[in-house]
């Protein structure tokens, strides 16, 4: 591993300034390092703590954002810093400035997906961010272009590798929770704000993102319903384990109808049949479901410096093509709406009198600690908070109620 910044800047190098040196800024230098075919350079890097032990010299550092910001020969902005707030700052001013940006924040694309789009659009500039959904997955651009006029059913799978990491750990191997939780941030899977994975809102931020580019929505993170691993507890790994069933964090966008898409994040109980049964540690993998091409599978690795940086630089080559998304999705004739009316199966598994305050539609099995039936989307979300401060875990046991199936009932497709 070379730790150089590379010198002697040729006419055709690309000019980078990098923000962030963290577990993705220094996965990316290694990444371009490696490089053969592509000529980059990392010209400054801008970081925040003046007194961190680093691994290149220190003054190959500046603490000043302006210094990549002002300054005209800089070809691409690269922004891989865990401050989702100060990343919207630098890459709005980046893009008003007529800057590319390649990001791999999800939240701060999440949050500001509308805006970022408009700000694009505005300025004539492009926003690239790969890495920002399920790391080495390829899975933005196959959307924005594979998949730019299927009809497509739902995209869902495992987006977050440090919550698939931890259960991994816990439900194949018998760790305890929170070494588990330790080892994932040892390795460098888990965000700073261990929170943020494993309460599922990595995952939501994630699939807010790929909602944009493969239905032509935005929907705001907080209507998005979300529950992750961080109350798994004994009776619902027993209940797995007894039914020989996994636990994985699956998020998920559905198409209910022609007009209306559901999306949320919820553990989900899966058997050995199920393409994300093997999918372990920090791996993801993302199912698309499509009318006509059925179903693709999707499994990489999901967090990490190299693979994470690996996608970074797909976004700097495709970048020096002058690759912009067209968010195809969203100019099409058809558009869609988001609901959280829909009904799903779930077994809930905690206290019994904390279990009692779910509004189930109906009850299918209750036992000490256990209920399974149907809830209503929007009855959880309203009971968000109190779910996760009394420790109940909730795990999706089926698909949600499709609406009206015209694109999965093949004879309502039209004939020629
Ligand atoms: N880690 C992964 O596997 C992964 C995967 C996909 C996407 N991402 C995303 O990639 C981004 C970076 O993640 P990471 O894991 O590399 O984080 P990290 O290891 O915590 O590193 C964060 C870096 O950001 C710098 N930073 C923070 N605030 C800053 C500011 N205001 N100005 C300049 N620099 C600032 C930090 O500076 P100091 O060095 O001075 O502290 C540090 O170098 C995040 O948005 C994350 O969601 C991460």
């Amino acid at each position: 591993m070379s730790n150089d910044i590379k010198i002697g800047i040729m006419s055709n190098d690309i000019k980078i300034g990098l923000f962030g040196y963290g577990c993705v800024g220094q996965g990316l230098h290694d990444v371009l390092n490696n490089s053969k075919g592509f000529r980059s350079n990392i010209d400054t890097i801008v970081v925040k703590n003046k007194h961190k032990q680093r691994r290149l010299p220190q003054d190959a550092f500046s603490f000043e954002k302006n210094d990549i910001l002002d300054k005209q020969d800089i070809d691409l902005v690269v922004e891989l810093i865990d401050d989702a707030k100060e990343a919207f700052d630098i890459t709005k001013t980046a893009l008003k400035n007529g800057k590319n940006v390649v990001s791999a924040n999800k939240k701060m694309i999440a949050e500001n997906f509308e805006e970022l789009v408009a700000l694009q659009k505005n300025h004539g500039a492009g926003l690239l961010y790969e890495a920002s959904a399920c790391a080495s997955i390829p899975i933005i651009r196959t959307l924005e272009e594979y998949y730019d006029n299927e009809l497509l059913e739902s995209v869902s799978g495992i987006f977050n590798g440090s919550s698939n990491y931890i259960l991994s750990k816990v439900i194949n191997e018998g760790l305890d929770y929170p070494s588990a939780l330790a080892k994932a941030q040892a390795l460098g899977f888990a965000e700073s704000d261990p929170t943020l994975d494993v309460g599922g809102y990595d995952a939501k931020y994630k699939l807010v993102i790929l909602s944009g580019h493969a239905y032509g929505i935005f929907i705001k993170p907080e209507k998005v319903f979300n529950l992750g691993i961080d109350n798994l507890n004994e009776p619902i790994i027993r209940y797995a384990r007894d039914q020989k069933l996994k636990i994985k964090l699956i998020a998920q966008v559905v198409r209910l109808d022609d007009k209306n898409v559901t999306a949320f994040v919820l553990p989900k109980l899966v058997n050995s049949d199920h393409p994300l049964y093997n999918v372990e540690n920090e791996n993801n993998g993302v199912i698309v479901r499509a009318a006509f091409s059925d179903e693709q599978i999707f499994i990489g690795k999901g967090a990490g410096g190299h693979p994470t940086g690996s996608a970074v630089l797909s976004d700097i080559s495709a970048n020096s093509y002058d690759y912009q998304y067209e968010y195809k999705k969203m100019s099409q004739a058809n558009k869609f709406l988001f609901t959280n009316n829909v009904t799903i199966d779930i077994v809930a598994a905690g206290f019994n009198e904390d279990l009692q305050k779910i509004p189930f539609v109906s009850i299918q099995s209750q036992k000490q600690g256990l209920i399974e039936g149907k809830v209503k989307l929007e009855t959880l979300i309203a009971l968000q908070n109190e779910i996760r401060s009394s420790g109940i875990f909730i795990a999706t046991t089926g698909e949600p109620e499709v609406l009206h199936t015209t694109f999965k009932n093949k004879d309502a497709l039209v004939e020629v």
